[in-house]
């Protein structure tokens, strides 16, 4: 159990192929010194045979000593054996390296492909998310966007609301009664003075800006929101700056259209129909008290 591990291999087929074609190289080579030893020793011994011990004094081939034809005829061995390993028998010749060029530039692709691969799968390209996802992630349960807008969107003009419609105050107040209004400092300024029984949350820059008792100062949306966090229901009343940060994270929008369309300095955001659905609307015609007709209409996020 607590043996010694079995090595393993770290040396792959091609690589031991490799190795193998090495060895077999050296040895050819070896051969052939050793043979070439062989040759000059056999050589001097002939001599010494014939010319020193007298052996075969009178055997001549074409006139020559026996010796020297014998020492021709092996040295015509020898160069065969030299023109094979060198020439004929060169197993690891030019073919042979472009063989292992090739082999070697295709495990390298295949190396790359694999790194390609693994990149891919430990740090997934960013994908950019489409804003019906972006705003997703950041949605605050139950934030509401509540907004009065022409037919072109108009909210505002010289920091007034344009219109005024009895009902949709009314049901402005409904709603919102009881609740934290978040609201920018624009539209908290258009007040004569802050709304009862709502916790005014006013977003400014401005570090020392100066609230009645009761109203709650922050300088920032994300701050307003975590002000408002003990709300089930927060409601942002406007106006047009504040609207556009919002509602990436509202989850629903009470709207009042009012059937016309307004000259304004101040406009809601488009109401992008692939991320929010309307799921209520009622009609409000236009009487002795109400100037224009209007409709109450509920968007939910999708
Ligand atoms: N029809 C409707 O339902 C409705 C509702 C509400 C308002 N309105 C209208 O809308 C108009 C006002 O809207 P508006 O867009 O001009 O102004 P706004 O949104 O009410 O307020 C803008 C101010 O909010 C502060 N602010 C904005 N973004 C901020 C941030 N990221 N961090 C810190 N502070 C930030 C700045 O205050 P500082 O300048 O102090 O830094 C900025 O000047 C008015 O005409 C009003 O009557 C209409």
């Amino acid at each position: 159990m607590f043996g010694k591990k079995k090595p393993v291999p770290q040396i792959d087929k091609d690589q031991m192929e490799l190795i193998e074609n090495a060895q077999r190289r050296i040895k050819q080579k070896k051969r052939l010194f050793a043979h070439f030893v062989i040759f000059l020793i056999g050589a001097v011994f002939l001599i010494i045979l014939n010319i020193v011990l007298g052996i075969g004094e009178n055997t001549k081939f074409f006139e020559m000593d026996w010796f020297v034809f014998a020492i021709l005829a092996w040295l015509f061995l020898f160069l065969y054996h030299l023109f094979s390993v060198f020439v004929t028998d060169r197993f690891m010749g030019k073919k042979w390296e472009q063989q292992q060029l090739d082999k070697l530039v295709a495990k390298q692709n295949e190396r790359i492909a694999q790194l390609e691969k693994s990149v891919e799968t430990t740090q997934p390209k960013p994908v950019q998310p489409t804003s019906a996802e972006e705003k997703k992630t950041s949605i605050v349960n139950g934030l509401t966007l509540i907004v009065a807008a022409g037919e072109n969107d108009a909210i505002g003009k010289n920091n007034q609301l344009i219109w005024h419609l009895s009902d949709d105050l009314k049901r402005f107040k409904s709603l919102t009664s009881g609740h934290c209004i978040i609201m920018g400092r624009k539209t908290f300024e258009s007040f004569p003075k802050p709304l009862p029984n709502r916790t005014h949350i006013v977003i400014t820059r401005q570090s020392n800006y100066q609230v009645p008792n009761g109203v709650i100062v922050v300088n920032n949306l994300n701050d307003a929101l975590d002000a408002a966090k003990g709300d089930q229901q927060p409601f942002v009343i406007g106006g047009g700056e504040i609207y556009k940060q919002a509602m990436p994270f509202a989850s629903k929008i009470e709207m009042t259209r009012v059937h016309e369309s307004f000259d304004a300095d101040t406009f809601f955001p488009k109401i992008d129909s692939d991320i929010w659905t309307e799921i209520d609307k009622t009609f409000h015609s236009k009487d002795a008290v109400h100037k224009y007709s209007f409709s109450f209409i509920t968007y939910i996020r999708t």
